[in-house]
């Protein structure tokens, strides 16, 4: 038994209630509206925006304040610089006023060490000969600068030229620690770098919810059009009630405006499905009109005919012809009054009689008369041990079954094996005729359950039947039939192989409110 109808499925088509619509998930969440793509990314903007502008005011403000600290520290070493009492070749250090930790450092014009004085505790000693070392290339320019210094930690240093009698010029290098100036910075960046965290974490906080009561509007717009996108307007009576309430399509704003059009647009789609219903419904009635006020005129024609026939010894051979002939055309066209009467009525709203039917010998049945009707043809049937029984409207079920089989009779040649299965199932019961014959023509397949579809053969064929005839209304009955029970249709065919499968909602019976079981 084939599956699911693929409307891709080359071969394949289907009938029954369209698919309705899908319309997209709605976010929901902790995060609401702003969990939507749109919402998500203004607050991931403004988180953004602030964590930048906190970060770059926290460089500037870093770096005006290390600007300041080494201005104050260069003049204090500009001063200490001047503190020194240098006599000959040698450094006569009188503590007074520098900071603890201040060096000088005296180099020969070939930037030889030639004397050193480190001040600890107000006491001068020696400068650890590692950091004097790395003092000797210094450039006496007398301007400050900063160094690290092995065993001794941060300093801004000074150089110049001094001369001293009798050891002529020397380079002095003077330094003080500028270890203070380092923690300042890097306490002033600790503190910046919590104040930029918690301005970051504070915006997007604060942007949330506010982005959030922004977007309410715009999701209000959004919940109406999806209320609407699920509806199914293709069909029926239809009317588009859902509109965008008026204080979101005040055009004031952007998303008013929006809301504004989109309501113009379903006034718009309103008036169009009521022109729509109202034209289909009067060419419904006229079809229904027209069918019943024929069937009188038919059947009056028909009585005669059949009155003249009596007689008929006594009428030359061309007007028993012309009789036989205006008898078979009024009996097809009985048929097509019927068929069109009926496809009228399950358009309008179809009234379903629905009983608890034997659905297993109404497939025996139908199989029993089209086997009467086509000798010729070999008719399998395949049902379930036990009787299947289901609510259906029985009348109509069987005329589907007998429209099925009358194709797969009269559409395929002598010999035809015609197999008509039953499958009963928990939620669905699936009845499929197939038969083996030439196929449905391929130009007609994908629309054999349109009204008035039928082959080209099938009109040359039956234009001179005597009796009934091709109308192409057979399987927009099935369509129609299976429709009004809430079922599908679909078929497949190719040479070889024709299969139209019906799937049935099992619906809870009355007494027993449990669905068959296979
Ligand atoms: N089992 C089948 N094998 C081959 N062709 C088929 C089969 N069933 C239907 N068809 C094709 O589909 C067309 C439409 O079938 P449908 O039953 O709607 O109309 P019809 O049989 O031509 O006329 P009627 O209204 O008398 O049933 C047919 O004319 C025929 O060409
Ligand atoms: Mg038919």
């Amino acid at each position: 038994m084939s599956g699911e109808v693929a409307p891709t499925d080359p071969g394949r088509a289907a009938a029954g209630p369209p698919k309705r619509p899908q319309p997209p998930p709605v976010p929901t969440g902790v995060f609401g509206a702003a969990q939507g793509t749109l919402g998500r990314r203004l607050v991931l903007r403004v988180v953004a925006l602030v964590a930048g502008v906190a970060i770059a005011l926290a460089m500037i403000t870093a770096l005006a304040t290390r600007q300041l600290l080494l201005q104050t520290l260069d003049g204090q070493l500009q001063d200490v610089a001047g503190m020194l009492k240098p006599g000959p070749e040698s450094l006569l250090l009188t503590p007074g006023g520098q900071p603890d930790g201040t060096f000088y450092v005296l180099l020969h014009d070939d930037g030889k060490y030639a004397d050193s004085k480190l001040l600890t505790d107000q006491r001068g000693r020696k400068l650890p000969s590692a950091a004097a070392a790395a003092l000797t290339e210094v450039a006496a320019d007398r301007q400050p600068r900063s160094v690290v210094l092995p065993g001794l930690g941060s300093y801004r240093i000074i150089a110049q030229e001094i001369s001293l009698l009798p050891g002529g010029q020397f380079t002095l290098v003077t330094g003080i620690p500028a270890g203070a100036v380092d923690r300042t910075l890097a306490n002033l960046i600790i503190v910046e770098g919590i104040l930029v965290i918690l301005a970051t974490v504070g915006a997007g906080v604060v942007a949330r919810p506010l982005i959030t009561r922004s977007l309410r509007p715009l999701n209000r717009v959004a919940a109406v059009a999806q209320q609407v996108s699920a509806l199914r307007l293709d069909r029926g009576e239809v009317a588009v009630g859902v509109r965008v309430p008026a204080a979101d399509a005040d055009p004031v704003s952007e998303v008013g405006r929006v809301g504004q059009a989109l309501n113009h647009l379903l006034a718009n789609v309103d008036a169009a499905l009521t022109a729509r219903q109202a034209s289909e419904t009067k060419v419904r009635r006229f079809v229904a009109d027209a069918s019943h006020e024929l069937r009188n005129p038919l059947a009056a024609i028909r009585g005669y005919a059949e009155l003249t026939r009596r007689d008929r010894d006594q009428l030359v051979p061309d007007t028993a012809h012309a009789l036989d002939r205006i008898d078979a055309e009024a009996g097809r066209m009985s048929v097509l009054v019927e068929d069109l009467l009926l496809l009228a009525r399950l358009d309008d709203r179809p009234e379903l009689d629905l009983r608890l039917t034997d659905l297993s010998e109404l497939v025996i049945n139908a199989v029993s008369d089209a086997r009467a009707a086509g000798p010729d043809h070999r008719w399998e049937l395949d049902l379930p041990p036990e009787p299947v029984e289901a609510m259906l409207d029985q009348h109509r079920v069987h005329q589907v079954l007998v429209n099925l089989l009358a194709n797969a009779r009269t559409h395929t040649p002598a010999g035809t094996v015609v197999q008509t299965r039953l499958t009963p199932g928990h939620d669905q019961l699936m009845i499929s005729v197939r038969d083996n014959g030439p196929g449905i023509p391929p130009d007609i397949r994908d629309h054999v359950f349109e009204r008035f579809t039928r082959a080209e053969v099938s009109r040359a064929r039956t234009a001179g039947a005597a009796q009934g005839g091709s109308t192409g209304l057979g399987l927009a009955i099935v369509a129609a039939v299976v429709e009004a029970h809430d079922g599908s249709v679909s078929v497949s065919s190719e040479p070889g192989h024709t299969e139209f499968t019906i799937t049935l909602p099992v619906r809870p019976t009355p007494h027993l409110g449990a669905p068959n079981s296979p």
